[in-house]
């Protein structure tokens, strides 16, 4: 499985790049504003940080955009900004049509907002080279999501979709190993929660015993 990194932060994109070798980048208009810097600037400068990597990077259409001929139109100059840009586009009736459109004239999009299979079943069949099930905001508002992504999976290969699945909204580590176990190709998470997918408590705790043996052992 792909790792992602859902951020739009300079700093986070860097250490991310290079230390973890990450897939990819997701953003959208909250990470963009965590950023603290104007929507064009933030996006130029990650264009400049994925410069040269064949590394898709997601960034969203203004999400006051409801007509497909406007999202299309952004879409396209989002697009010509960068060779790594991906076109995100939230799910309804005018955005399959926008995705429609984007994908004919080869552009890729990243279907997001995905609560549901059907909605899943939507983005792929109009094209959509990623769809992106929200795990967190499901969980958020009472609702089981553990078995979002397996219906997607089994969905999309059912039916021959070329849609990769971006397991989205992830909220711990146990998200990110039952996305993977359950077919997603791609995992996105804040930089925090992959910094601590690195980690547990025991992990410590054994190589402080292996430190005490370590040590307790003779030098030569
Ligand atoms: C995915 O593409 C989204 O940007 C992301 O996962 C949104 O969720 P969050 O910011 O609530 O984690």
């Amino acid at each position: 499985m792909k790792m992602f990194l859902d951020s739009a932060k300079t700093d986070e994109i860097l250490h991310a790049l290079e230390v973890w070798d990450i897939d990819g980048l997701t953003t959208n208009p909250r990470h963009v504003q965590a950023a603290g810097k104007p929507f064009r600037k933030t996006l130029e400068e990650i264009a400049r940080l994925f410069e040269g990597k064949n590394k898709p990077v997601s960034v969203e259409v203004n999400p006051h955009l409801t007509e497909a001929p406007a999202m299309v139109k952004e879409g396209m100059e989002l697009s010509a900004m960068s060779p790594c840009f991906v076109v995100k586009i939230g799910i309804s009736e005018q955005g399959c049509l926008a995705i429609r459109e984007l994908t004919k004239q080869g552009i890729r999009v990243n279907a997001t907002l995905i609560h549901t299979a059907a909605q899943a079943w939507l983005a792929a069949r109009a094209g959509a080279a990623y769809v992106s099930p929200f795990l967190g905001w499901k969980e958020a508002h009472g609702e089981s999501a553990a078995n979002l992504i397996p219906e997607v999976a089994s969905l999309l290969s059912t039916h021959g979709y070329s849609a990769q699945i971006i397991a989205a909204a992830i909220r711990n580590a146990c998200q990110l190993a039952d996305a993977a176990l359950a077919g997603a190709h791609c995992a996105t998470a804040a930089f925090s929660l992959l910094q601590e997918a690195h980690q547990n408590p025991f992990t410590a705790y054994g190589e402080k015993i292996f430190q005490n043996a370590w040590d307790a052992t003779p030098p030569s």
